[in-house]
């Protein structure tokens, strides 16, 4: 298992937390990785930015997530760690 957790502090939330938990359950679906991976919410882990969102895969912490860089984070960081 996967472990996701999608920064949803106030910080992140205004660079649009919402957003990219839609785009990683839309990419999950369209992956059908729903047994694979288990998404959720994190408080502030203290790595707020001007740039976008904090997401934290299983221990590793990635920050300034946004829409325009959600494909390469996924595709880098998420499908490259799922086997098929
Ligand atoms: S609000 Fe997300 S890291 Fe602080």
């Amino acid at each position: 298992m996967l472990d996701i957790k999608v920064c949803v502090g106030s910080s992140c939330h205004i660079k649009g937390s919402q957003t990219i938990v839609q785009m990683l359950q839309d990419a999950i679906a369209e992956h059908h990785l729903e047994d694979k991976i288990t998404l959720s919410g994190s408080f502030c882990t203290g790595n707020c930015n001007r740039v976008g969102v904090t997401i934290i895969v299983d221990d590793k912490t990635f920050t300034g997530i946004i829409p325009e860089s959600f494909n390469e984070f996924f595709r880098v960081n998420v499908l490259s760690r799922v086997s098929h």
